[in-house]
């Protein structure tokens, strides 16, 4: 019989055999740090200034291809990707995404037994962090997310502003100095406008201070503008610091205002006994961003808005279409979301918790976070080294090169970061804490060591002498 549609050159068998091939290359290549990272090339370069191609080719020579390009690019999950927040691409989530595309379900409906694994995944991350929730979305990530809480926050805040609009009633949302961009982008989407995002001063551990989230809320209540929300960071991007979650909870509630905890990098350190103190209050909160995709190891995009009630969500996002009907008023999955038509991404989450169980993310969490004390450690006890925060608290650990007679310390630590990531036996990304240029390593790789965090430091070592003379 012919086979319609778009058949290929070989039997698909031999497809998903090469492209395992490809799949577990890629994994032992991930065990162990690489001297070099394979740069663009030729045959490549080639391929990538072609235009559209009319007809196609052997499937296995374009797996092969693209397995290149790959391998030439990136790839946060090696063991020494120490820059930005990386992701580690857990074996069981690539399986769990293989088959999750494979199917394709919809889950802007019913999309049966996908339904309640979904709503599972959302339990058992709750309980991992310790956060009551009631329900919970999926979303391409914390960008999203915070935009998924503050939607349900405006609305709570103001009702029927998703019908009316903002019109003449001014909003403001509070959150530290060096809260995440996305809460800006949140009320630039929202019409809140970024400019009534009250950037609130820290303190000397880069914690928001909570009695001027305080002042500010009650200045701007004085004034007529409605507090939509308070946004607590739960592991700032650039330093890890933890805002004090029980004191900004005592302010919101005394006030009736929406507080949600913004945890896309950091919330999984409140399971490890080490830095769970510093997330007292957690189950205070309205609602909270935890993105899977970071620190809990799953590929890209597995991110996580939990609420507290599950009608917040509702109430901000609920649609009544002909296109889509209600049966016996049962709500339709994407009445609680921002998108309509999204992945399966909960089956990575699900299965890795059931393969994994959560003591072995638990320990793994813990590891990353000793290894962020040992590179804290390294740090202090080398004199060419400095420190940019005085007691870490999760596993970013920012410090600089000072070497004897370099004047411009700014200049040489940003050359230093371009010559390390040219070098690429570690991968690093600078940052600038008050004004102050540094390495930012930022450890969330269940495959990073001891060996690869003592290279981190020798690497910089060697490199800052070098180009320091
Ligand atoms: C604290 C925080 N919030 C939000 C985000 C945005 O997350 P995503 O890139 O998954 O959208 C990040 C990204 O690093 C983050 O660190």
């Amino acid at each position: 019989m012919d086979r319609p549609g778009l058949p290929l050159d070989v039997p698909r068998e031999h497809a998903l055999a090469r492209a395992s091939e490809h799949v577990r290359s890629a994994w032992a290549s991930f065990d162990v740090a690489r001297a070099d990272q394979p740069l663009l090339d030729g045959p490549l370069r080639r391929i990538l200034s072609g235009s559209l191609p009319e007809s196609g080719m052997p499937v296995l020579e374009a797996l092969d291809d693209a397995a290149r390009a790959l391998d030439e690019s990136l790839a946060p999950a090696r063991p020494r990707y120490f820059a930005f927040v990386g992701s580690s691409g857990l074996e069981v989530g690539v399986l769990a995404d293989a088959l999750a595309s494979c199917h394709d379900v919809n889950l802007a409906t019913h999309a049966g037994v996908a339904d309640l694994v979904e709503r599972q995944a959302i339990a058992w991350l709750a309980e991992l962090v310790g956060f009551p929730a009631d329900g919970g979305v999926f979303t391409s990530g914390g960008m999203i997310s915070n935009l998924t809480a503050l939607v349900a926050a405006r609305e709570q805040a103001l009702p029927g502003v998703r019908t009316t609009g903002l019109a003449a009633r001014p909003a403001a949302l509070y959150c530290s100095s060096e809260a995440h961009y996305s809460v800006r982008r949140a009320a630039e989407v929202l019409g809140i406008g970024a400019g009534a995002v009250r950037s609130i001063a820290i303190d000397g551990e880069r914690r928001v201070r909570a009695d001027l989230v305080a002042a500010a809320i009650d200045r701007d209540v004085a004034a007529g503008i409605a507090p939509v929300a308070v946004v607590a960071t739960a592991g700032t991007t650039l330093t890890g610091a933890v805002d004090p979650i029980d004191e900004l909870a005592e302010v919101c509630a005394a006030r009736g205002v929406w507080l949600h905890v913004d945890g896309a990098y950091g919330l999984p350190a409140a399971c490890v006994e080490a830095t769970a103190g510093l997330f007292a209050g957690l189950a205070r909160a309205d609602s909270v961003t935890v993105d899977a995709h970071k620190w809990l190891y799953l590929p890209k995009a597995c991110g996580v808005c939990l609420v507290r009630d599950r009608r917040t969500l509702e109430r901000a996002f609920v649609h009544d279409e002909a296109y889509m009907l209600h049966e016996d008023d049962e709500l339709n999955a994407v009445d609680r979301t921002l998108e309509y038509s999204r992945p399966f991404r909960a089956l990575k989450l699900w299965l890795a918790l059931r393969v994994h169980g959560a003591a072995a993310f638990r320990a793994a969490l813990t590891s990353n976070v000793e290894l962020a004390r040992l590179l804290e450690q390294l740090v202090r006890d080398e004199p060419e080294l400095e420190l940019l925060v005085d007691r870490p608290q999760l596993t970013v650990v920012p410090f600089r090169h000072r070497p004897a007679g370099v004047v411009d310390l700014n200049a040489h630590n940003r050359r230093l970061v371009e010559a390390l990531q040219r070098d690429f036996r570690v991968y690093v990304s600078s940052a600038s804490i008050d004004g102050v240029t540094c390495l930012r390593p930022c450890i969330v790789n269940y495959r990073t060591t001891a060996a690869d965090v003592r290279a981190l430091v020798e690497v910089a070592l060697e490199i800052g002498r070098k180009i320091a003379t």
